[in-house]
């Protein structure tokens, strides 16, 4: 008798923890950083090549507030959360031995990665790539209040490099303007995924420097993409050995910047936004400084073209990350595999991202403005490996494949 009710409490016992574990791992998935309907909202992101100029409703991550507005208790949260989401990372492949290592609140440094490019080039797309590693700050962009400018040197370079270096140390002191825009201009802040999680409910917390530069310290990698200021200018930023940022180079064929650019409204009125003499200038002056750039920083700095990471997206992030120091963890191969197969909408069938969606330009430009467009751009295209069409039967071919290669040394 007493053997058999040792037994039911037993079994009672037994079905509880599991009951509780069930609870316990249900409550992680809830609390998880990234939302499940992230996939179709990145999809949709990637054709579209936003550079989130517009796209702030579709970047609202969903999962459900804490309802805890205590500083402390985020803060303690997200500092256990990231550590557990990068329990069995490899550290040695980032250079140091443990977490701590990565951490500013422990004297550490993080990894840290410049994205630089201009408007419609894919940096949403390759921003999303690198926010998909656990514990990464995505500092988004830190020059949204100039609006659309290009700053290739004074009177905005000196007050624009320094925003970028003290965000990349999450220094937020004296940074009252970025927060003011920031107030009527959301998505500054809602591309930064981890941070956002805290703020959606509660604004205030993104427009409060003091939490910003703490919930920011706790991360060990810290990303960012700036589409306002040339290569040449960052030469400041790669020198600043505290920071040790490596820079990413994102190039894009201008046919396809500038059709992609045809349908924002952002465009039209800003000279360096819809003139193709203007984007090819700049990428001429992105080639050289480039070419002078790698030579000096060899490892600190990588070119990427956005039609070769759409085409080859595994093997174009591989060898990203490792230039950048990063694992590929789990949750970036998952990103790669939902991201690089297109769900149409809604419906089941999938197929890989074909070659048509860099090339899209290609099928709907007239030939007139593409011939503009070469005509002005012949000199960057051909620095860049990008060939002419012809005629406009030659361009919108299946025989005319528009990429060749490119050299940085000549
Ligand atoms: C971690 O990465 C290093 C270098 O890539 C490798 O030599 C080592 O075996 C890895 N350690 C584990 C535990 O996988
Ligand atoms: C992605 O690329 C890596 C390295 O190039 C390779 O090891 C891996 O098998 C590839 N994964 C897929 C799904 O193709
Ligand atoms: C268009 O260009 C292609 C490739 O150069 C050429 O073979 C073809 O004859 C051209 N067509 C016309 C109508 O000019």
């Amino acid at each position: 008798m007493l053997r058999r009710v040792n037994f039911y409490s037993i079994c009672i016992a037994f079905g509880l923890s599991v009951l509780l574990i069930l609870a316990g791992s249900r409550y992680t998935d809830n609390t998880n950083y990234r939302p499940s309907s992230e996939n179709r909202r990145n999809i949709k992101n990637f054709l579209k090549i936003d550079d989130g100029e517009d796209n702030f409703l579709q970047s609202v991550p969903t999962n459900p507030y804490d309802g805890s507005p205590n500083i402390e208790k985020i803060i303690e949260k997200t500092r256990s959360k990231i550590k557990f989401e990068l329990w069995n990372y490899n550290y040695t492949i980032s250079g140091v031995h443990r977490l701590e290592d990565l951490l500013m609140e422990s004297g550490g440094r993080p990894l840290r990665s410049l994205i630089i490019s201009t408007w419609r080039s894919g940096t949403t797309f390759l921003g999303e790539i690198l926010n998909s590693m656990p514990g990464t700050f995505y500092h988004y962009e830190p020059l949204l209040k100039y609006e659309i400018i290009q700053i290739r040197g004074p009177p905005h370079s000196d007050k624009a490099l320094k925003t970028i270096k003290r965000m990349l140390k999450c220094n937020y002191d004296d940074m009252e303007d970025y927060f003011e825009y920031g107030k009527t201009h959301l998505h500054q802040f809602s591309h930064n995924t981890r941070l956002w999680d805290h703020c959606k409910f509660k604004k205030e917390l993104c427009f409060d420097s003091e939490f910003t530069a703490k919930f920011c310290r706790l991360f060990p990698f810290q990303s960012m993409k700036v589409v306002r200021v040339r290569l040449r200018l960052v030469q400041e930023i790669l020198q600043d050995k505290e920071l040790n940022v490596k820079v990413i180079l994102l190039i894009r064929d201008p046919r396809g910047v500038m059709q992609s650019r045809q349908h924002r409204n952002f465009c039209q009125p800003a000279p360096d936004c819809w003139k193709p003499e203007l984007l090819c200038a700049d990428m001429i002056s992105d080639y050289v400084a480039a070419g002078r750039l790698l030579q000096q920083y060899p490892d600190r700095l990588i070119v990427l073209r956005y039609e070769d990471l759409a085409l080859n997206p595994n093997s174009t992030t591989h060898r990203l990350f490792k230039f950048l120091g990063l694992g590929v963890t789990q949750s970036v191969e998952e990103f790669l595999h939902s991201h690089t197969n297109v769900e149409v909408a809604g419906v089941s069938s999938t197929f890989r991202v074909s070659r048509d969606v860099p090339f899209r330009w290609k099928n709907v430009l007239d030939f007139d403005y593409v011939e503009d467009i070469q005509m002005t751009c012949k000199e960057a295209m051909g620095l860049w490996g990008y060939k002419m069409a012809h005629n406009a039967t030659h361009m919108a071919s299946k025989d005319f494949y528009p990429l060749e290669q490119y050299s940085l040394t000549q």
